[in-house]
């Protein structure tokens, strides 16, 4: 008896079914490495077409990472990539995709009204047990845990683009976060092959609060002419070894992402000039251009 009591506890604290809701960058990711982990992952997003360039995407991403670590034996790859690809079943049914789910992580659009519609949404038709997270890079996790009444069984797990490749995970844990959602959050991190880190429900947490200022002041130097685009990313990756150069990093996240996050921290601290309206971001925002997704931002890409 005690064993089976043992293995009971032991399932319900393991995170297997997850939900992620949102296809684009960075939810394809999220359930991509959950799906390589062995999860049983569900993808939802609002229609068909959306689906399938997500289902796309996650392919060919998945490819490189068993070109990566199925080197010396590509049939294993291949199995790793069947095996994967099994594991993630697509719908656009938003209630019917959580009843089963462990966890949600949520990675749609930074707008709080709409995060709020789905959560308190969800919230009626998730079982008891199953934790709520976002994936949102700025806006506060409380605020959006609000509409629930599962705030205890609430957090942030904040991934990094792109996400088959970044290490980190943060695990973000609000006033009302209970320590085994906590630690189930932080266990479900491990599981999936991530590094996780602890962060209270800060603006930007850690690595937005310390990596978006550098963005936005590089774009504020090449708004000033002080320096070329080329130049200032040239200047950051071999001046201070980046991986990539901070306007570069800009189109790659997305100028929209960058925008958004701007705008939500100026409204909250509009006294912090480093978060003050920027000209030239908003302008290529306004004209479509939003980095390497839409072929062009700082720089010009070929389109995918
Ligand atoms: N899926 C799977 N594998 C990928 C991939 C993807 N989407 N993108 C790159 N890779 C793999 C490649 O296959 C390659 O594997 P290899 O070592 O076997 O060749 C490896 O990653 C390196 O890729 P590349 O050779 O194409 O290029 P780089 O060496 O320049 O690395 C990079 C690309 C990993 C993106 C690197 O430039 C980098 O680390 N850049 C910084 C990224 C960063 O700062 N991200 C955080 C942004 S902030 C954020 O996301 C938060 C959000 O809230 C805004």
């Amino acid at each position: 008896l005690p064993s089976l009591v043992f293995v009971r506890n032991f399932a319900s604290n393991v995170i297997q079914n997850i939900t992620v809701v949102g296809g684009g960058l960075m939810g394809s990711g999220i359930a991509q490495v959950a799906a390589q982990a062995g999860n049983s992952v569900t993808l939802v997003d609002v229609n068909d077409d959306l689906l399938k360039k997500t289902s796309q995407r996650i392919e060919t991403s998945i490819q490189r990472v068993a070109k990566k670590v199925y080197k010396e034996k590509p049939e294993d790859g291949e199995k790793f990539i069947t095996e994967s690809l099994k594991k993630i079943t697509y719908s656009t049914d938003i209630p019917a995709s959580v009843t089963k789910a462990d966890l949600v992580v949520e990675a749609i659009v930074e707008k709080m009204d709409i995060k709020h519609k789905l959560f308190s949404s969800i919230d009626k038709v998730a079982p008891e047990h199953t934790i709520f997270a976002s994936n949102t890079s700025s806006l506060s996790i409380t605020e959006i845990a609000s509409v629930t009444n599962r705030k205890d069984r609430f957090g942030g797990l904040h991934f990094f683009n792109p996400v088959p490749v970044m290490k980190l995970l943060e695990v973000i844990r609000t006033n009302e976060t209970s320590d085994e959602t906590y630690q189930k959050m932080m266990a479900w991190g491990k599981a999936i092959g991530k590094v996780t880190i602890t962060c209270k429900d800060t603006p930007g947490f850690v690595v937005n609060r310390l990596l978006v200022p550098i963005l936005l002041e590089a774009i504020r130097m090449y708004e000033r002419g002080d320096a070329s685009a080329r130049d200032i990313d040239i200047a950051l990756k071999l001046g201070a070894g980046h991986p990539m150069g901070p306007l570069e990093l800009a189109d790659y996240v997305g100028l929209d992402t960058n925008k958004n996050i701007v705008d939500g921290w100026h409204a909250k601290f509009p006294d912090n000039p480093l978060f003050n309206p920027i000209d030239s971001l908003n302008k290529l925002v306004a004209e479509g251009k939003l980095g390497v997704k839409t072929g062009e931002g700082f720089y010009k890409y070929e389109k995918k």
